[in-house]
């Protein structure tokens, strides 16, 4: 079976979330299964970009309102990704360091969807399947069953998976020129409350649609920014199915961002040097448990509520613990969290910014993750965590719930609490720090987390069904 993803990021191109961490092992391991994925992503101007060879594979000419624009599709020449990789070069429009936060991100991934729609055109044969992720790609059901100019691709069964439906790309009526002549009595597929919603329009008129998590689909049918009757309506045709990680990447034996490699065997000596690492760099203080966060610095997360919960353990509980945070986000949240620096000279720092190689350190030398998110559609930084020992800490929401049980409940290894609230979250600090002094148990947890399988395998398997029912 073939299949094309379209997608705004892929790991290690182009990555800003874990969006890209899907998109760069979702195919690798459908093509080891025996399928054919390909990923098509926007050429941004990326270390990767200018570190590979390229062959050019298409060139085409064609217009985004009244704007026309000639595009380039060139493809990765040694497969070192594991799957074929295009990218789509629109010259001024995608060509740019940032993948998103510009005004014109409209225009980019309409022009971008338009253009990947064109080469799909000029095909000699046709994938079994067009699979796109989030608002950024999610006109292409659309304009695949409704554009004029595409007529011939309307049999290509769509997937529409939703990692994050916060996002949903809404543009205003008089962007509707931008698409190429369409079926105006459609104009209801492309609507949600007067406006366009690519999102919306994805979930309406893609064959099927998945959410990176059982539980977030749920979630979604009452909390959804707007799309919850969407949701409810169209749950005939939604499911979940849960991410998993990249474990040629995402092993602590073999990470290639780490010094200190350890085995389930030798979890606890490994993951203390590794920790004695980020105790050195950041001033903490070894003996005492590392709690650690990495993520967006934005609401979702639950990042504003950090230096509360910060300030409250170590007001409530003592110091008893290090606190270690990497994130880059609102900058009100990265003020609050710089400027407790000087309250927690020796057990608590910050680092503002995105760093792949320091998050990897974090996940092998922490004993705790924080995870205090309001809305997570599945998360992969707990999966990540359990795989390198590190004790999950985290709200029971979307893929947290799916993927972590409470250490109190039968079976369970992680710390998990029910609100996004200070108060929940002193109260988890609290437990973390009591379990880490009951070494047995610490040392019990950590091999259950570890021996956890949540490699792509059981996924892929559920797309692959999901896709063998459509074509
Ligand atoms: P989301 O996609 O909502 O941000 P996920 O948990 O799915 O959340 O994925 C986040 C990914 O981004 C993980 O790979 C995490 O390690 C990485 N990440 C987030 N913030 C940073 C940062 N500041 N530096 C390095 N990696 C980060
Ligand atoms: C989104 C979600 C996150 C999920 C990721 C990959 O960015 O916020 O929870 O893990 O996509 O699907």
């Amino acid at each position: 079976m073939e299949i094309l993803h379209v997608s705004a990021e892929c790991y290690p191109v182009a990555k800003a979330g874990g969006l890209g961490d899907v998109v760069g092992a979702l195919p690798k391991y459908l093509n080891k299964q025996g399928h054919i994925a390909k990923v098509v992503i926007p050429m941004y101007r990326t270390k990767f970009l200018y570190a590979h060879e390229w062959d050019v594979v298409h060139k085409g000419y064609t217009n985004l309102g009244n704007w026309w624009f000639e595009f380039t599709v060139i493809r990765e020449r040694h497969n070192v990704l594991g799957f074929d990789l295009y990218l789509v070069d629109i010259n001024g429009l995608l060509d740019r360091e940032k993948i998103y936060g510009y005004d014109d991100d409209s225009e980019r991934f309409t022009a971008f969807q338009i253009a990947v729609l064109d080469w799909l055109s000029a095909w000699q044969h046709q994938p079994d399947v067009v699979h796109v992720h989030d608002h950024h790609t999610a006109l292409i059901p659309f304009m695949m069953k409704y554009c004029y100019k595409y007529a011939g691709l309307s049999n290509i069964p769509t997937v529409l998976t939703i990692h994050n439906a916060q996002y949903q790309g809404w543009m205003g009526w008089d962007k509707t020129i931008y698409l190429p002549r369409w079926d105006t009595w459609r104009w209801g597929m492309l609507d949600w409350n007067n406006h366009i919603n690519p999102l919306a329009s994805g979930i309406k008129c893609a064959w099927k649609v998945t959410t990176v998590s059982p539980s977030y689909l749920e979630e979604l049918k009452y909390m959804s920014n707007g799309l919850e009757a969407l949701f409810e309506y169209e749950k005939g045709k939604c499911s979940g199915i849960l991410n998993g990680i990249d474990v040629d990447i995402w092993d602590p034996a073999i990470d290639a961002y780490l010094d200190n490699h350890y085995s389930i065997e030798e979890a606890e000596a490994g993951k203390a040097k590794n920790k004695m690492l980020l105790c050195e760099q950041f001033g903490l203080d070894f003996d005492k448990p590392l709690i650690s966060f990495i993520g967006r610095l934005v609401g979702e997360k639950g990042a504003d509520l950090l230096p509360g919960a910060i300030g409250d353990s170590f007001y409530h509980i003592g110091r008893r613990m290090n606190f270690l945070v990497l994130g880059t986000g609102f900058p009100e949240v990265e003020s609050a969290l710089s400027a407790l620096k000087p309250l927690g000279q020796y057990d608590y720092n910050v680092y503002i910014g995105y760093n792949e190689s320091l998050s990897h350190l974090i996940y092998a030398g922490s004993d705790f993750l924080l995870m205090p998110s309001r809305v997570e559609p599945c998360g992969l930084n707990q999966m990540y965590s359990m795989r390198y020992g590190t004790v999950p800490m985290v709200r029971r929401t979307g893929g947290l719930k799916d993927t972590v049980i409470d250490v109190g409940d039968k079976g369970g290894y992680g710390l998990s609490y029910n609100d996004a609230t200070v108060g929940d979250i002193t109260h988890a600090v609290w437990r973390a720090t009591e379990l880490y002094h009951d070494h047995k148990k610490m040392n019990e947890v950590r091999t259950t987390m570890m021996e956890l399988d949540f490699s792509w395998d059981r996924s892929v398997r559920q797309y692959v069904q999901l896709y063998t029912g459509l074509i």
